[in-house]
């Protein structure tokens, strides 16, 4: 945890939930009772299809609801694209962009990332900004130069606390079950910190949130959370069901 930041525990559904999952939206809403809400942000970031009647479904509950992507362009001949002004049209908040299943699966490079970015800030829409490194990249002891090099290439100038969260996640912990040390997490999201100061200035820097995302459950949230510098989660399989997705806002509130 950082000092005077609320964390923010976000759930990324990927390419899952028909309407049938709306009620894990408000289970969710049942459980966020006003302990938890005090201590905590949560945002459920369903599929697009879905995006309009989960934020329906969420209304007065004080959870936020996010895109998982969003084009980098503002409007027209782009089909099948989403824009983030629909987004928030749709009630989002938040939009996830540069997740390493787009950077892997899209070609994504840090340039579209940035652009997404920004197209999401126009549309006072908060990028959730992905970077992580691939298991090679971790043994060849190049983890922290390759997530430093994506931020410098992502990060919109001018950005702050209010208007961007960036997401650690390293992708070799992605559904995988396997997560890094505590150790690990520290010194990079430590090393996100100083480059986020080095990028926005110093006294911006400590106000962005910096999310963990990769295997977080709610047997391991607690010590994920614990860790210096880690604000908050961001959450794959986990937030497909309620009682976990809160077991890892406790986890994060406590
Ligand atoms: P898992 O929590 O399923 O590992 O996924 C993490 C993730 O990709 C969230 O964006």
């Amino acid at each position: 945890m950082t000092n005077n930041i609320r964390p923010l525990v976000a759930g990324n559904w990927k390419m899952n939930g028909l309407k049938a999952e709306l009620a894990i939206a408000s289970a969710v809403a049942q459980g966020y009772e006003p302990g938890l809400r005090r201590s905590v942000d949560l945002a459920i970031c369903p599929p697009a299809t879905l995006l309009f009647a989960v934020s329906a479904a969420l209304i007065g509950s004080r959870i936020a609801t996010g895109g998982q992507d969003c084009s980098a362009h503002e409007s027209g001949a782009y089909t099948g694209e989403v824009s983030a002004a629909m987004l928030a049209d749709s009630g989002a908040q938040f939009v996830i962009v540069g997740h390493s299943e787009r950077r892997t699966l899209h070609g994504e490079r840090d340039a579209d990332v940035n652009a997404k970015a920004e197209a999401a800030q126009a549309a006072q829409l908060v990028p959730i900004v992905c970077v992580g490194e691939t298991r090679a990249e971790r043994e060849a002891g190049k983890a922290l130069a390759v997530v430093k090099k994506q931020l410098r290439g992502s990060i919109p100038q001018g950005s702050t606390g209010a208007t961007l969260v960036v997401a650690y996640e390293p992708v070799w912990a992605i559904g995988t079950g396997l997560t890094p040390t505590v150790a690990d997490v520290a010194d990079m999201h430590a090393g996100i910190r100083t480059e986020l100061a080095r990028l926005l200035g110093k006294s911006v820097a400590p106000g962005v949130r910096v999310l963990y995302g990769g295997s977080v459950k709610p047997s391991n949230a607690a010590e994920l959370m614990g860790v210096a510098n880690v604000d908050g989660a961001l959450v794959g399989g986990a937030s497909l069901k309620a009682e976990d997705f809160l077991g890892i806002a406790r986890a994060c509130g406590a």
